[in-house]
């Protein structure tokens, strides 16, 4: 593949589609959806910094996610919004770019404490919708195909298991220099699988419609290929 568009890409291309992609962390939905998005030439909306950006503004505000109160009043005086930055929809909190402090553990697990709130997912729904309602979009997260695109043209759920995803999610941190232990890592993934999996609102689960795809002893490019090929024949 040389990066030119061959006929089948400029096909969904034109179709100006809604492409969802669900599942839990160290799926690969974060590479794939980018590397999909970039296939297609369609917008890449990652959801889950939404759920970080608030994550990251409770922490500098010094506000503790069980305050439930307060963390809507900040909530509600916050500005969050989407802006483009070429193919990609990055996350502004009052007016502040906050894309890089948004990958850590600590904010991943309070993101994943803070999204079993039914007002911050009611908050945060209308923002995605907006994003995605010319279509021509591929986006990933825990409820895009089952709650913020139901009508979706496409949807993916990516699975791996949980020995994959945690060794995935540890070479990703170690190869950024964060050393942080196996076993921590470990812990928190189960935690937050937990967490996002029995939540009442939005819980993590494939769409009736979602095609499911492990994605465990597959390549990224193995998976963008299925996957394109699943969105042609659609
Ligand atoms: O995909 P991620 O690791 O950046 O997501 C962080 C947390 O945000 C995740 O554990 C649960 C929450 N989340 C959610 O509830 N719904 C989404 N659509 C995306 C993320």
């Amino acid at each position: 593949m040389d990066g030119r568009m061959v006929g089948k890409e400029e096909e969904a291309l034109k179709r100006n589609l809604i492409v969802t992609i669900d599942g839990p962390a160290g799926s690969g939905k974060s590479t794939v959806s980018k590397a999909l998005a970039k296939r297609l030439s369609y917008l890449y909306l990652d959801t889950g910094a939404l759920y970080r950006a608030v994550a990251y503004l409770i922490g500098r505000e010094g506000v503790s996610e069980n305050d439930e109160q307060t963390l809507y009043d900040l909530l509600r005086g916050a500005d969050i919004c989407l802006q483009k930055s070429g193919d990609v929809l990055q996350v502004y909190v009052n007016g502040e770019d906050v894309t890089g402090y948004l990958r850590t553990e600590e904010i991943g697990l309070t993101a994943s404490k803070i999204s079993t709130l039914p007002l911050i997912r009611e908050m945060l729904l209308p923002i995605q919708r907006k994003a995605g309602a010319q279509g021509g979009i591929v986006t990933e997260g825990r409820d895009m195909g089952t709650v913020v695109f139901p009508d979706a043209d496409v949807k993916f759920f990516l699975d791996a298991s949980e020995s994959e995803r945690i060794q995935r999610r540890f070479m990703e941190l170690s190869n950024r220099g964060d050393g942080i232990p196996y076993g921590n890592i470990a812990r928190d993934m189960r935690q937050r699988d937990l967490q996002d999996r029995e939540r009442t609102v939005a819980p993590l689960r494939p769409h009736e419609e979602a095609v499911i795809i492990d994605t465990s002893s597959m390549t990224i490019a193995e998976v963008v290929e299925a996957m394109l090929r699943i969105i042609n024949d659609s």
